[in-house]
C-alpha cells in the first residue's frame, strides 16, 4: 500500500516535474527560458507522463530496448542543434524515466571548477538531500576512477549508497565519466516492494555512458562557443582594421578600427555582404579575390575603394587569409585592411618635406653667395645717404632715393639672414639666461620698428628674475620677430605693447601682447607655416613665426597664440626653467 501512495505522489508531481525538482541553476533568465522551451515541450511532457505510469512496475529491459532508446536519444539530442548541458540532462532524464519504469532517478552534474550545482530528478527531493554530493567507491571503481577524481569534481566518496528518495527498497549509483573526468553521478532507486530486475545495473550503466558522452560533447560545444566568442571580442577590439567573412562574403567579425574606416556602425556591417560595403567598381575584384581565397586557400590581395557615407572615398588594400574548418576546407576568410589613402597622404607629406629641405639648402647656398656683395651695397649706400643728407647742395630727390636703397638693402639682408637661420641647425650649447634680460635686449634691437609704430611699451617682469635654458642669439630672434609683428599689427601712434615674464611651476612664460586687429580664427595655425604672410608683396616673407616656432621647439618649449578680433593678440612662449 505504501508503495502505491508513493506512486501517486510521483504522478501528482508529474505536471510540475521541472519546477519542483530543478536544482538551483545560476543562469540568466533568457537562456533559461530557451532551455525550458526545448525540454518541457509536449514531447518531453508525454515522456515524463509515460515514465510516471511505468513507475508502478519496474520493467525488465533487454539490451535491444536500451540500444533503441539510446539511438532515439542521440537523434533527439542532436536536432535541431546541439543542446547545452542542462537541456540535455532534462531530455535524457525524461526518456530514461519513461523507459526505466519503477525506478526513480537523480543526476548531479559537476561543473568545471568542481561545483555540483545542476541536480535533476524524476521525483521530488528533500532540499537537504539535493545538497548531498556523494558517489560510492563501487561506482568510482567501475568507471576506473579514484577518490581524487571524485574530489576534483566536488563529490565525497562513501562505501554505502546513500538514499535520495524516501522509502526506497534498493538503490545504486553510476559514475558519469567522459575523457577520464568525473562529470556527475546518476543515482537509481527502486520503489519499495518491487523486485529488482536481474542485470539491471549494467543496463542502466549503458544509459549512464550514453548520457556521459552527450554531456561531454555539450561541454566541448559550450567551451568552443565560449572560445570563439572570446576570439571574436579580441578581434573586435583590435586597433587594426580587421574582419572575418564567411564563404558567402557575409561579415562575421569586424574590428572597431575597420568600422571607423568604413564610417559605419557595427549593426550595419555585421552579416552584411562585404561587396555592398565597397565602391561599385571594387565589387568584381573583391568577389574574385574571395573566390580565389576560398578555392585555393592562399593569401589573396585585393585593392578596394571604400565609401564611408559621410566622408571622402578611401582607397584600401585587403589581404585575405583563409581560416580552415575541421575537414581542411576553407570555412572563412580573415581580412586585414590597410588604409592606402592615409599612407599616400603621409608619403606626399614626406616628399613635400624633402622638397622643402632641398630648397632650404639651395637657398642657404645662394644667400651665402649674395651676402658679401649685399653688405657692400648696404654699407656704401648708407654712407652715400649720410653724405648727401649733410650736403646742402644735394638734390633732395637723390637723398630720398638713396634712403630707399638703404632700406631695400637692409630688408634683403634681414631676409637672407632669416633664410640662413631657418636652414642652419643650431650648434651653440644652451645656457641659463635671465628671460627678462633676453626680452630687454630684443627690444633694443627693435627700437627702430617700435619707434616707427609710435607704440607705448610696458614691461612687467617677475621679481624673481626666472632663468631659462637657452641659446641667447636664437631667443633674441624669437622676441625680435614677435615684437616686430606686434608693431606691424598695431594702429599707428595708438599701439600698446606689453612684454611680460612670469615664473610658472617649472616653466617660464614670456608674453608679447599687442592691441592690434587680432588674427582671424581660421589663420591661427597657418601663421606658423613658412611663407604664410598677409603683409603683401615685398613686405613680409612669412618666415618669422615659423622660425620662432622652430627655435621654441628646439628649446623644449611651446608657443601659444590667443587673439580677439579688434582687441589684440598675445603670443605666449613657454620655456622650461633652468634650475
Ligand atoms: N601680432 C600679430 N597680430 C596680427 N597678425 C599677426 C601678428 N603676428 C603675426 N601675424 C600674422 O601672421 C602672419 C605671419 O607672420 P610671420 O611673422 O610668420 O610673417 P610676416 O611677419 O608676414 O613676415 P616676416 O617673415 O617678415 O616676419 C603675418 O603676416 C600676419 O598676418
Ligand atoms: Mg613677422
Amino acid at each position: 500500500m505504501k508503495g502505491r501512495r508513493d506512486d501517486e505522489e510521483d504522478a501528482a508531481t508529474g505536471g510540475d516535474w521541472k519546477s519542483r525538482d530543478s536544482g538551483p541553476v545560476p543562469l540568466p533568465p533568457a537562456r533559461r527560458r530557451s532551455r525550458v522551451g526545448i525540454t518541457t515541450g509536449t514531447q518531453n511532457r508525454a515522456a515524463i507522463g509515460e515514465g510516471i505510469q511505468a513507475a508502478r512496475t519496474p520493467t525488465a529491459l533487454t539490451l535491444a530496448d536500451v540500444a533503441h532508446e539510446c539511438s532515439q536519444l542521440v537523434r533527439q539530442g542532436s536536432s535541431p542543434g546541439p543542446l547545452d548541458e542542462e537541456a540535455l540532462l532534462e531530455l535524457y532524464l525524461a526518456r530514461m524515466g519513461a523507459v526505466l519504469g519503477g525506478r526513480r532517478l537523480v543526476v548531479r552534474i559537476s561543473r568545471p571548477g568542481g561545483r555540483v550545482d545542476l541536480v535533476r530528478s524524476t521525483a521530488p527531493l528533500a532540499p537537504e538531500r539535493r545538497e548531498r554530493q556523494s558517489v560510492t567507491a563501487d561506482a568510482l571503481r567501475a568507471a576506473g576512477l579514484d577518490d581524487d577524481d571524485a574530489m576534483l569534481a566536488g563529490f565525497g566518496v562513501t562505501d554505502e549508497y546513500r538514499w535520495d528518495f524516501d522509502a526506497a527498497s534498493h538503490g545504486f549509483d553510476v559514475a558519469l565519466v567522459d575523457g577520464g573526468r568525473l562529470l556527475g553521478v546518476l543515482g537509481v532507486e527502486y520503489h519499495p516492494g518491487v523486485e529488482v530486475p536481474v542485470d539491471d545495473r549494467p543496463l542502466v550503466q549503458i544509459f549512464g555512458a550514453q548520457l556521459s558522452v552527450a554531456l561531454g560533447r555539450a561541454r566541448i560545444g559550450e567551451e568552443a562557443s565560449y572560445l570563439s566568442g572570446y576570439l571574436a571580442s579580441l578581434l573586435e577590439d583590435a586597433n587594426v582594421p580587421l574582419l572575418v567573412i564567411d564563404r558567402s562574403r557575409r561579415v562575421q567579425v569586424v574590428s572597431r578600427a575597420f568600422l571607423e574606416l568604413l564610417g559605419r556602425r557595427r549593426s550595419e556591417v555585421m552579416h552584411a555582404d562585404l561587396a555592398e560595403l565597397v565602391a561599385p567598381r571594387s565589387r568584381a575584384p573583391l568577389m574574385q579575390g574571395v573566390l580565389h581565397g576560398i578555392r585555393e586557400g592562399e593569401l589573396t590581395h585585393v585593392d578596394l575603394t571604400l565609401l564611408p557615407p559621410e566622408a571622402e572615398p578611401r582607397d584600401a588594400t585587403l589581404d585575405l587569409v583563409s581560416i580552415l574548418g575541421p575537414g581542411d576546407q576553407v570555412e572563412a576568410l580573415l581580412g586585414i585592411v590597410r588604409d592606402v589613402t592615409a599612407l599616400r597622404r603621409l608619403e606626399e607629406q614626406i616628399v613635400q618635406a624633402e622638397k622643402l629641405a632641398t630648397l632650404g639648402q639651395l637657398a642657404a647656398g645662394v644667400v651665402h653667395e649674395l651676402n658679401n656683395p649685399l653688405t657692400s651695397i648696404s654699407v656704401y649706400a648708407e654712407r652715400l645717404h649720410d653724405k648727401a643728407q649733410s650736403d646742402p647742395d644735394a638734390d633732395p630727390n637723390d637723398v630720398e632715393r638713396l634712403g630707399r636703397i638703404v632700406q631695400a638693402a637692409e630688408r634683403i639682408l634681414r631676409f637672407t639672414g632669416d633664410l640662413i637661420t631657418y636652414a642652419r641647425p643650431a650648434t651653440e650649447a644652451p645656457r641659463a639666461l635671465s628671460a627678462a634680460e633676453v626680452v630687454e635686449q630684443a627690444l633694443v634691437f627693435c627700437e627702430h620698428v617700435v619707434r616707427d609704430s609710435g607704440a607705448e611699451v610696458e614691461q612687467v617682469f617677475d621679481a624673481s628674475r626666472p632663468q631659462v635654458l637657452g641659446v641667447r642669439g636664437q631667443l633674441h630672434q624669437v622676441f625680435i620677430n614677435l615684437i616686430t609683428n606686434a608693431c606691424h599689427a598695431m594702429p599707428q601712434g595708438q599701439g600698446e605693447l606689453r612684454l611680460s615674464v612670469e615664473a610658472k611651476n617649472r616653466a617660464v612664460v614670456i608674453r608679447v601682447r599687442d592691441n592690434g586687429p587680432g588674427i582671424p580664427q581660421g589663420q591661427r595655425d597657418a601663421i606658423f607655416e613658412p611663407f604664410f604672410s598677409t603683409k603683401g608683396e615685398g613686405k613680409g616673407t612669412g618666415l618669422g613665426l615659423s622660425i620662432v616656432r622652430n627655435i621654441v621647439q628646439q628649446h623644449g618649449g611651446a608657443i601659444e597664440v590667443e587673439s580677439e578680433s579688434g582687441r589684440g593678440t598675445t603670443f605666449s612662449v613657454i620655456l622650461p626653467a633652468a634650475d
